[in-house]
């Protein structure tokens, strides 16, 4: 397997673009079925899950291609609607597609990874706004069967913000006509950028980025071209990462706005920050200090996604933090692996004490996407070389890492295995 040799101990210094966002692109790819035409989409990163995104697609009879960061698919010509169980295994977000077979094709089969019933499983507030949109689902064993049998627009309260039920709810809502109100919809900057794409194609949304969403009509056909938005979780990352190898970057195509909560904690460790138009430069001298409660939160709040990434550098501090974890029950994936390196980190339920300290370099292992990004910051900011482990989680969801960092001046090179 291939893995990351990084030796640590050098500030970041120097200009990197930031790439459009994952979680922007992925739900717009699922979008383009709905207008039954030529969507093109610009400023699209390269990842393992946008790949995966588009075998779906291609699976599904549309036709796509990429030129540079623009992605062209074309969805007059529909052959399929159920997504296979090997393409849903690649990437747990999948589920996205659900909205928009429904709402294109009238009805959808996707098998959901695992293979058991749903239950109480975390599809919950999808399949229950789905319900109410008029939507009749049938689980058959790992399947979930569902049919448009009488689509009406209705109001819609999700019982939490969920980011993927908001934005199945709203594709699902393009097919319906009347209005449907979505209340207590997750405001996510994705979420508008959603909004924006299917503004673009004729559909009459409003309100996203509010907690109420308005769908009013449904949705003509017609071709779009959209520029997908940056993405603020991989700008957050290299934030944390010269906050904690001390220097000084900027980072250009970045949206500084999206990343308040986490340009403020850096501030408080000490960080200076100039942000202007699309640009927000860091200079951070080490040690970074021990930074007040970082309570993860729906958008506007402190972003989950950020939370391993800042962790990383917090463990680099003088001063201890305090996370307290409020989206996922299991996020602390990283931190055996953060201990390896040196770090001081104590778990209880769903908060994470962090002692800053020296860290070292050692060999470890992602967990998953952002542990994986905060493995790659400690390792830059420790002492010594690192090796880590299973990228593949990284390469999800962060483009050209290497020669990112490579371009600040930090030492990392891929080395491949024999499998990937
Ligand atoms: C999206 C992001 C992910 C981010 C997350 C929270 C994408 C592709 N992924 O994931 O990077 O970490 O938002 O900001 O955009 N839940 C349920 N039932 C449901 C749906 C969700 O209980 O039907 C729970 C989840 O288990 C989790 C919480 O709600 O505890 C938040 O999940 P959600 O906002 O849905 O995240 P995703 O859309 O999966």
């Amino acid at each position: 397997m291939s893995h990351y040799r990084i030796r640590g101990g050098s500030p970041l210094v120097g200009t990197v673009p930031v790439s459009g966002a994952k979680n922007s692109v992925l739900p717009i790819l699922a979008a383009t079925l709905l207008t039954g035409g030529r969507s093109v989409l610009h400023n699209c990163p390269d990842l393992r899950d946008v790949r995966s995104a588009l075998r779906i697609l291609q699976h599904l009879g549309c036709r796509t291609a990429r030129e540079g960061d623009t992605l062209t698919v074309d969805s007059s010509h529909l052959t399929r609607w159920d997504v296979p169980h090997d393409l849903m295994r690649e990437m747990r977000s999948s589920v996205i597609f659900l909205g928009p077979l429904i709402a294109r094709c009238g009805r959808a089969k996707l098998s959901l990874p695992g293979g058991c019933d749903i239950g109480q499983r975390p599809i919950d507030l999808h399949l229950s706004a789905l319900r109410r949109l008029g939507v009749t689902i049938d689980e058959q064993g790992g399947d979930i069967l569902c049919r448009a049998e009488a689509l009406r627009g209705q109001d819609v309260i999700l019982g939490f913000p969920s980011v993927g039920a908001t934005e199945n709810t709203l594709l699902v809502a393009t097919a319906c006509g009347g209005v449907t109100r979505i209340i207590n919809a997750a405001r996510e900057p994705e979420i508008a950028d959603l909004q924006e794409y299917l503004r673009k194609a004729g559909a009459s949304v409003a309100g996203a980025g509010e907690t109420v969403i308005t769908v009013s009509g449904e949705l003509p056909r017609r071709d779009v071209e959209h520029t997908i938005l940056p993405d603020r979780i991989e700008t957050a990352t290299y934030l944390c990462a010269c906050a904690a190898c001390g220097g000084e970057i900027t980072l250009t195509g970045a949206e500084p706005e999206h990343v308040n909560t986490v340009l403020q904690c850096l501030s408080e460790g000490g960080c200076t920050v100039r942000t202007s138009g699309g640009r927000i430069t860091l200079r951070a001298e080490r040690p970074l200090r021990g930074m007040p409660l970082v309570r993860t939160m729906p958008y506007p709040g402190f972003p989950t996604d950020a939370q391993a990434p800042l962790m990383a550098a917090a463990c680099t501090a003088r001063g201890s933090t305090v996370f307290l974890e409020t989206i996922f029950e299991n996020r602390y994936r990283h931190v055996p692996e953060l201990a390896r390196m040196g770090a001081e980190i104590r778990v209880s339920g769903r908060t994470a004490v962090v002692n800053g300290t020296d860290l070292h370099g050692a060999a470890v292992r992602c967990t998953d996407l952002r542990g994986g990004a905060a493995l790659v910051i400690a390792a830059l900011a420790a002492e010594g070389e690192s090796r880590i482990e299973e990228i593949a989680h990284i390469e999800r969801g962060y483009e050209r890492l290497p020669e990112k960092i490579a371009a600040l001046g930090g030492s990392i090179v891929r080395e491949d295995g024999q499998k990937d």
